[in-house]
């Protein structure tokens, strides 16, 4: 089986069988595929899609490339969420706290940023000393202990995926349903949860951007988990503007410690956090039903006990012990920050999301090559939300750069992902379904 010949099948929109499938699983993980032949075997999908029989084998055969956990003798619910991505989303880390906090075991395998998209990864990384990438055993361990481990795909978990996902990041070949579908959840299935949450974005700065698409992801990955043996429930959330007010791997990090302390919650973020978290609690049993998930999710904030548990995480996976009190001593800040003026008045009524995303990797933020090193601290922070009114010179943004060139450039990126109107706008729901 030459990896070429199982390219050609699927270049001709043929369907690949199951040792087809599996020989290409087995070259992402020994090397036998070249990085050119992943990236053709990518598009191939991207162009020719793959068949549920299909799908569910590249799921299976990801998920078993490397271990699958087990939580034997772990005596809550073992839970978790997942992302299609978005620009600004960093609901993962109040949602781990949260749930954590609220007497789930949340062992949460992340993603790095994907396209225009951040990853949770990424953002941990911004943090001095945070190693992503425990031994399977202290990650099992600080789950035990403190309910939460956010850690990265280690390089025994779903090791398939984690090489083409970083092939897919750089050859325009990520926003595919069965692509999406196996990546998420071979690494979910790998974690050997019970119940999940896909959130799944829809929007300009979303993998899906029509309703129609993010429906049938949404369909695509709740049927394949179920069948798998994991409840999962999809919610489709807004992602046609930055979610929350940072966009940027050490701006979303503060932004988020912000949110845990209750010293700045942005509305929209909050609804997303709310409404997942409340499925979280009530599919895994951890609440009865959606008023008293609310109650739990109130207490775990307001009673400093998410933030608490988000700080040990912290300090477990090897960053500081004092996270929450001093984050930007465990951060570092861009050389260069200026403010993003409006160029008229108006209202805010529409933002180019994916146009925002791709000037943060622009900014170095992401990644242009597989591998490379990304830039923490630049980005976007202080983002008006739609709907706002301003004045011609209200400051509407403010950019992160790395020097004076590129905070120009990316200030322009910003000024052209926005439009301004008379009226004000009527904005997209913040959750669909
Ligand atoms: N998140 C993932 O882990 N994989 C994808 O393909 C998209 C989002």
């Amino acid at each position: 089986l030459l990896p070429q010949e199982i390219i050609r099948i699927k270049r001709d929109g043929g369907v690949l069988k199951q040792q087809e499938i599996q020989r290409f699983v087995d070259g992402l993980v020994d090397g036998s595929f070249s990085d050119a032949q992943v990236g053709a075997m990518a598009m191939a999908i991207f162009q020719n899609s793959l068949n549920t029989e299909e799908k569910v084998t590249l799921t299976t055969s990801m998920m078993h490339s490397g271990d699958v956990l087990s939580w034997e003798g772990y005596d809550r619910p073992i839970v978790d969420k997942h992302s299609t991505g978005g620009v600004g989303d960093k609901v993962s880390f109040m949602l781990a706290a949260i749930v954590g906090a609220c007497g789930g075991y949340v062992p949460m395998i992340s993603g790095r940023g994907l396209g225009h998209t951040g990853g949770t990864s990424d953002k941990l990384e911004s943090i001095a000393g945070f190693n992503v990438q425990p031994t399977i055993p202290q990650f099992k361990k600080i789950v035990k202990e403190l309910g939460v481990a956010i850690i990265s795909q280690t390089d025994n978990l779903a090791p398939a995926d984690k090489r083409l996902y970083s092939i897919r990041d750089v050859t325009a070949t990520v926003e595919s349903i069965p692509l999406i579908t196996a990546s998420i959840l071979s690494k979910k299935l790998a974690a050997g949860l019970d119940t999940l949450v896909m959130d799944v974005k829809v929007g300009n700065g979303a993998m899906m951007t029509s309703l129609e698409d993010a429906q049938a992801l949404a369909e695509s990955i709740s049927s394949v988990a179920n069948n798998a043996g994991v409840k999962t429930q999809a919610i489709i959330t807004d992602m046609n503007q930055v979610l929350g007010v940072t966009a940027g791997n050490a701006l979303e990090m503060f932004e988020t410690v912000q949110y845990l302390t209750g010293e700045f919650i942005d509305p929209r973020l909050h609804t997303v956090v709310k409404s997942l978290a409340t499925a979280m609690l009530v599919n895994s049993g951890l609440a009865l039903d959606a008023s008293s998930a609310e109650k739990q999710i109130n207490n775990a904030l307001d009673s400093g006990k998410a933030a608490e548990i988000f700080d040990k995480m912290v300090a477990a996976l090897g960053g500081p012990t004092n996270y929450i009190e001093q984050p930007w001593a465990a951060m570092q800040k861009a050389n260069v920050i200026v403010d993003i003026k409006a160029a008229q008045s108006g209202y805010l009524a529409q933002m180019n999301t994916r146009d925002i995303g791709m000037s943060v990797v622009g900014l170095g933020g992401g990644r242009t090559a597989p591998g490379q090193l990304v830039d923490h601290t630049v980005g976007f922070d202080a983002i008006l939300p739609l709907g706002e009114k301003v004045t011609s010179g209200d400051v509407i943004a403010r950019v992160h750069a790395k020097d004076e060139a590129g905070a120009k450039l990316a200030a322009e990126q910003y000024l052209g992902a926005l439009s301004f109107s008379d009226a004000k706008p009527k904005l997209a729901p913040v959750i669909y379904s």
